[in-house]
Formats: C-alpha cells, structure tokens, sequence
C-alpha cells in the first residue's frame, strides 16, 4: 500500500507534462523499445532534437531534487548533468525493472514514457557540471592516492567514466558517501554491481577522503 503513495505522486506530476507534450508522446505511448527509440535518435538529428526538448520539459519535474539542468543543490541527491547517456538509460532500466531499489525514483520512472525517458537522457548528458571548491586539501590528497590505485582503471584519470560506466567527477558528497557504504555494506540496493568487489576493503577514512576527491574533480 504504502509503496503505491510515491508513484501516485510521480503520475499526478507527469499528467500535467503528458498534456503539454501529446503530440510527442504518441510515440512514446506505444512502448517503443528504449533501446530501439535511441537508435532512432541517434540516427535521425531532427528526432533527437524533439527528444531534447521533451527532455527538458521533464526536467522540470525532477529539478526540485537534482537542480536545475541537474545540478543537484541537495548533498544527498546525485547530479545528472554531464552523465554518460548509456549510464543514465540502464539506470532507467534498473530502476523499472527493481534491479536498483529507490522507491520514489522506481515510481517517477514508472510514470514516464519511452520518449520522455530518451529525451531526458539526452537533455542531461548535454548538461555542464558545476565545480565545486575544493574542500579539505590534505584529505583530498589522500583520496586523490587512492583513486589512482584502482579507482581510474574503469572511471578514467578524470573520474569522467565512459559510455557504460558512470561519471562521478563533481558527484555530491552525501549521495557518495552514502553510495560507496551502501555498496560495501549493504543493503545492496544495486544488485550484482562490480562495485562491491571495489569497495570491499575501502575503510570509513578511505571513503570520506574519497568523497572529499572525486566530489571536487572536474
Ligand atoms: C523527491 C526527489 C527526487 C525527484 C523529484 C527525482 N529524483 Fe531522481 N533521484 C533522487 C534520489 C535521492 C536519487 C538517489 C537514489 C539512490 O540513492 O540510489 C535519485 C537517483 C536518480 C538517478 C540515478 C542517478 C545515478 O547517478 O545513478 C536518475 C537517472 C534519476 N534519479 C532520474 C530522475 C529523473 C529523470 C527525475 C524526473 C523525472 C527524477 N530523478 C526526479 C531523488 C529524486
Ligand atoms: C572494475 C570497474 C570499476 C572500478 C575499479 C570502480 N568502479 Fe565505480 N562503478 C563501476 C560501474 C560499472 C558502475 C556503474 C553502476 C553499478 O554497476 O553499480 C560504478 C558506479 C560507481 C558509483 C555510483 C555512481 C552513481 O552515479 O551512482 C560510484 C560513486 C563509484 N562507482 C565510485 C568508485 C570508486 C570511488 C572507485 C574506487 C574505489 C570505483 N568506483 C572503482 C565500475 C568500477
């Protein structure tokens, strides 16, 4: 019952969108492979640019938790500017198909259509991070150390990722911390993630000096 609340509320938000965009979603209503629909946009500039724009309106709704142009203002909510398109769209998929558990993103998702989920994609990879100042310099240091053992073999030199794997330069301090414990502790909130072999023998000071480095990348 109460798991219902949350996608009651994303469907209530996405009804007003749905009305404004009704042209565009046709074709998202008729449950279009994601996959199929962003081959279709890469392929066809005039089409990606109609996602674009349906993605932007959607941001709209998702701005109150991840910014503006998707950068987050809450510590414990992740950035989704500047975010690899592949990424962000099997995070989509996760989340729809219970994968990744977060009951209030599992419901917004839920509400979307195939459209509405591209266009997103596109809006926010396209987005700029801000930087953020650089925080405690000597604890960034020693995150910088550990990032360069094992960190940069799968998200780059600059924590930037690639097309399958996450940016996390410039991600949020809270939502890091939180990430990198949920991942070595549990509960696994994302299931069989090649994370939690990586973060196996992290201790508390080696995430929080982490957290203190790859949220001050570029
Ligand atoms: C009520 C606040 C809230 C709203 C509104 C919201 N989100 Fe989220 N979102 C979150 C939080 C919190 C997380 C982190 C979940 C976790 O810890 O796994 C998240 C995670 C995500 C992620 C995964 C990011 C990553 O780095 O792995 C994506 C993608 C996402 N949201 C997309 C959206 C989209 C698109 C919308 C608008 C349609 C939206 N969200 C609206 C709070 C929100
Ligand atoms: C073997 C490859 C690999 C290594 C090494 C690795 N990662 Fe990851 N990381 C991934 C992949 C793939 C994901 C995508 C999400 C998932 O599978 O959970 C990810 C996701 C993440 C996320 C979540 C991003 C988001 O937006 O939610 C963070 C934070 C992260 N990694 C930090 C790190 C840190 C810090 C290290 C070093 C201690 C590290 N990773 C080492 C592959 C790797």
């Amino acid at each position: 019952m109460a798991r219902r609340i949350p996608a009651m509320l994303a469907l209530a938000l996405f009804a007003g969108l749905a009305w404004q965009t009704a042209a565009m979603a046709q074709a998202g209503r008729s449950k279009v492979d994601i996959d199929t629909r962003l081959q279709q946009a890469m392929a066809d500039p005039k089409l990606a640019d109609e996602l674009y724009k349906v993605g932007r309106k959607v941001s709209a709704v998702c701005a109150n938790c991840h910014g503006d142009g998707g950068n987050s203002t809450k510590p414990s909510v992740p950035n989704l500017a500047g975010q690899n398109p592949a990424y962000l769209l099997e995070q989509v998929r996760q989340f729809a198909d219970g994968r990744r558990r977060y009951e209030f993103m599992e419901g917004m998702i839920r509400a979307m259509n195939s459209d509405e989920k591209i266009g997103m994609v596109l809006f926010y990879a396209a987005q700029p991070v801000t930087p953020k100042p650089v925080a405690d310099a000597a604890l960034q240091a020693k995150g910088q150390e550990i990032f360069g053992k094992n960190c940069f073999r799968c998200h780059g030199d600059m924590g930037r990722g690639n097309d399958q794997i996450a940016r996390i330069a410039g991600q949020q301090t809270d939502y890091l911390r939180s990430t990198l414990k949920r991942y070595r502790d549990g509960p696994n909130t994302r299931a069989n993630s090649i994370m939690t072999p990586n973060t196996k023998l992290l201790t508390d000071a080696d995430i929080e000096s982490l957290v203190a480095y790859v949220s001050s990348m570029q």
